[in-house]
C-alpha cells in the first residue's frame, strides 16, 4: 500500500480508472446531485479498491455485469484535506457502479439562487474542481496521475441548459430505463421523467485528469466569436455577452499563434464561459470550454491576457499534466511562459515585458509572505498534509516562468522552440513529474546541467541569482516613479497619460506596503483609484489604503468584498484587514465575511476562513 499522490487515497498497486460514465440528477431545490458513477478500471482487480470522496453519501455499489451488490466501506473519520476514503471490495471486476448523492456543501459546486444571478429568475450551478474537488461531485481516484475519458447524462429543469468541458451530444427527453439505479437509491421515484425535466448528454473523448471535469447549468446564452469559439454567459446578461464577444474577438488569432508555437490544438473547440462574479478564479482551463470571471471584461488587454493563459494550458497543463500538486509548477510555470509568448505576438513585446514585470514584483512579494515557510518557495515542494488551496501562490507561476525563461535564454529561442514542441509531442496526454522533465531536458539539450543549476532551480528555496528582472523603458520608468513616491513625489498627469490598468497595477505594487495616509489619499484624490472599474487597480489601491490605516476607505472595501468572489481580490483584502493590527480592521473583516460568506464559492469560503483564523 503506497499512495501515489499526497492528496489522494489512490493506491499505487491498484489499477487506475480509464473511463467514467455519470448519470446526474440536479436538484436545485435541495442543492443536491443524485448520481451514479460507472468507473472502468485499466484491468480487473481483486481486493480493496480505494477511492476519494468528499461529503458524498453512497447508497450502494454494484457490479455492473451481474448487478449484484459489492461490499464497501466508508471511512468514519474524514481527512481534513483529502476527504473520505471509500473502499470497495472487488473480486475480479474491472468496473464498478456507485449510486450516491452529493451534499449541498460540496466543495466543487456553487449553487446560486435565482436572486444571486443576473436574471433574478433562474438558478445556476457551476463547478471548480482543481485541485482536489472533483471528489465532491463523484467518487473517483481524484489524482492527476489518473487520466480518464467520460460520458455524462445530466437531468436538469427544462428551463435551463447545461454546458460542459466536453462535447455536447444532444438534448432530449428523459427515459425511464436510465433512472433505474438512481431511483433504487436516494432519488425519489418518477422524478427523472417528470414533465419539467430534460436530459443533456455529453462525451469527453480526450483523456483528462479528473480536475478538468467541469460543467455549468443555468439560463445560458451565447455569441459566436470565431470558427471554434463561442462565448457563453447568462442569456439575460446580454451586455455581458456583447462585451465579451468584443473583448475576445481575437481568440482565433491566439489559437493560431499557439499552434505555431506549441503544435496542433488537440481539443477541437475552444469555447469561453463567463461566470457570475462569485467565480473564485480569474480563469480555469477547463478543456474545450474555459471558465472566466466577468471581472476580466473591461475593454483593455487583460481579458485577452487571461484567455491567452487559459488557452496556453491547452498544451501545458491539459496535454502535459503535473502528476500531482507537488509538481504544479509544471502546469503553471510553463503556461505562464507560453501565455507570454502568445501575448508577445498578439499584443507586442512591451505588453509582454510589463506582464513579466508585474510577475516579478509578485514573486518577490511571495518570498516575503513565505519567509517562515520556505518549502513554499521551492518549485517542487512537499505537500503531505498541505491543502493546495491554502498554499496557492505566484511561486509556481512566476518562479516556474523564470526557470523556463532561464533555459530559453541559455539555448536561444530557435533551439528552445524546437525543444518545447518536442517536449509537448512526447508527453501529450500524460501526467509527469519534475524529474521526468529534467531527464528529458538533459537528454535533449546535452550539457545544460553544466550551464544552469537545475537542482537549485527546482529544489532550492528563494529566487536564484540568475533570474531575470525585465528591462524596458516603460517598466523601468514605472519602477522609478514608485521609488519617488517614497520621497513624497506623485506621478504627474503627463507621466500617467498613457497608463491603463496594468501600468497602474505595476506602480501600486511597487509602492511600500504601507505609506503616509495623507499621501495615499492625495494619490487617490488625483487619480480616483478606489473607484476604478478595473479590479486589479482598485484592489491594489485598497490594499495599500488598508495597510496605511486610511479608514475612509472601509466602505469601499466592504462594497468590493461583497461584489466579487475572485480569490485574487479576497485574499489580499482580507489579509490586509487581518494584518493591519487595528481592531477596527479585524472587526470589519469578520463582519464582512459573515455577511458575504454565502455569496462565495465554497473554495473561497475555505480560503478566507483560513486567513481569518490565522490572524484573528
Ligand atoms: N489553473 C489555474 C487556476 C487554478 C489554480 C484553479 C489552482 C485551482 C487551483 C488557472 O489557469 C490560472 O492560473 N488562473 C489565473 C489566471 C492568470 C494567471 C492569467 C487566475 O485565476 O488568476
Ligand atoms: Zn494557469
Amino acid at each position: 500500500m503506497a499512495p501515489i499522490d499526497p492528496h489522494s487515497f489512490t493506491d499505487s498497486s491498484h489499477p487506475l480508472t480509464t473511463h467514467v460514465a455519470l448519470s446526474l440528477y440536479l436538484d436545485f431545490n435541495t442543492s443536491i446531485i443524485h448520481g451514479s458513477a460507472l468507473l472502468s478500471l485499466s484491468s480487473a482487480f481483486s481486493g480493496d479498491l480505494s477511492l476519494d470522496s468528499r461529503c458524498i453519501s453512497i447508497d450502494m455499489v454494484l457490479d455492473p455485469q451481474t448487478l449484484e451488490r459489492l461490499p464497501f466501506h466508508v471511512s468514519t473519520n474524514p481527512d481534513p484535506i483529502r476527504g473520505t476514503e471509500i473502499v470497495v471490495s472487488l473480486s475480479g471486476q474491472s468496473s464498478l457502479l456507485l449510486v450516491y448523492s452529493t451534499s449541498p456543501s460540496a466543495s466543487a459546486l456553487q449553487w446560486l439562487s435565482p436572486l444571486q444571478t443576473f436574471s433574478k429568475t433562474h438558478p445556476y450551478v457551476y463547478t471548480q474542481c482543481q485541485a482536489i474537488h472533483a471528489r465532491s461531485i463523484f467518487p473517483c481516484q481524484d489524482t492527476p496521475a489518473a487520466r480518464i475519458r467520460y460520458d455524462v447524462v445530466m437531468n436538469i429543469p427544462t428551463s435551463l441548459s447545461a454546458v460542459m468541458s466536453a462535447r455536447h451530444v444532444r438534448r432530449r427527453l428523459p427515459v425511464l430505463e436510465e433512472a433505474k439505479h438512481l431511483e433504487e437509491g436516494s432519488l425519489g421515484s418518477s422524478l427523472w421523467c417528470a414533465e419539467d425535466r430534460v436530459v443533456e448528454e455529453f462525451v469527453m473523448e480526450q483523456l483528462i485528469p479528473p480536475y478538468l471535469f467541469a460543467f455549468a447549468v443555468g439560463a445560458l446564452g451565447f455569441r459566436e466569436v470565431g470558427p471554434r469559439t463561442r462565448v457563453y454567459a447568462e442569456s439575460a446578461a446580454s451586455e455581458v455577452l456583447d462585451a465579451a464577444a468584443m473583448e475576445f474577438e481575437g481568440t482565433e488569432e491566439m489559437i493560431r499563434q499557439g499552434e505555431k508555437l506549441f503544435g496542433d490544438y488537440e481539443w477541437e473547440r475552444f469555447d469561453l464561459l463567463v461566470l457570475p462574479p462569485s467565480f473564485p478564479y480569474g480563469g480555469m482551463e477547463n478543456p474545450r470550454m474555459v471558465f472566466l470571471t466577468p471581472t476580466v471584461i473591461k475593454g483593455d488587454a487583460t481579458g485577452a491576457q487571461v484567455v491567452a493563459h487559459e488557452l496556453a494550458h491547452s498544451w501545458t497543463g491539459n496535454l502535459i499534466t503535473n502528476i500531482n500538486n507537488e509538481h504544479f509548477w509544471l502546469n503553471e510555470g510553463f503556461t505562464t511562459y507560453a501565455e507570454r509568448r502568445i501575448v508577445e505576438v498578439v499584443q507586442g513585446a512591451d505588453r509582454a515585458t510589463l506582464n513579466i514585470g508585474i510577475g516579478w514584483r509578485g514573486l518577490n512579494d511571495e518570498m516575503e509572505r513565505f519567509k517562515d515557510n520556505l518549502e513554499c518557495t521551492k518549485l517542487k515542494n512537499k505537500q503531505e498534509g498541505v491543502d493546495p488551496d491554502d498554499v496557492y501562490s505566484q511561486v509556481p507561476y512566476e518562479k516556474g516562468f523564470q526557470f523556463v525563461l532561464r533555459i530559453e535564454r541559455q539555448v536561444g529561442r530557435t533551439v528552445f522552440d524546437d525543444f518545447l514542441k518536442k517536449y509537448i509531442a512526447t508527453f501529450k496526454f500524460k501526467s509527469i513529474d519534475t524529474d521526468t522533465f529534467l531527464e528529458f531536458l538533459k537528454a535533449n539539450i546535452p550539457g545544460i546541467e553544466k550551464e544552469i543549476n537545475l537542482h537549485l532551480w527546482t529544489e532550492g528555496v528563494g529566487i536564484p541569482e540568475d533570474a531575470y528582472e525585465p528591462v524596458s523603458t516603460i517598466y523601468t520608468k514605472i519602477i522609478s516613479l514608485a521609488e519617488e513616491f517614497k520621497q513624497g513625489k506623485m506621478p504627474s498627469e503627463e507621466e500617467v497619460a498613457e497608463w491603463n490598468g496594468q501600468e497602474w497595477e505595476l506602480y501600486l505594487e511597487n509602492l511600500p506596503k504601507s505609506c503616509e495616509p495623507s499621501q495615499v489619499m492625495a494619490l487617490d484624490k488625483r487619480y480616483r483609484l478606489a473607484e476604478s472599474k478595473d479590479y486589479e487597480v482598485k484592489v491594489s489601491f485598497l490594499q495599500l489604503a488598508i495597510s496605511s490605516k486610511c479608514r475612509e476607505y472601509h466602505g469601499e472595501v466592504e462594497k468590493t468584498l461583497k461584489a466579487v468572489g475572485r480569490m485574487k481580490y479576497l485574499r489580499p483584502l482580507f489579509t490586509a484587514l487581518a494584518q493591519a493590527g487595528g481592531t477596527e480592521e479585524k472587526q470589519l473583516a469578520k463582519q464582512v465575511f459573515a455577511e458575504a460568506r454565502e455569496t462565495y464559492h465554497p473554495i473561497a469560503q475555505g480560503v478566507v476562513e483560513s486567513i481569518l483564523s490565522k490572524y484573528i
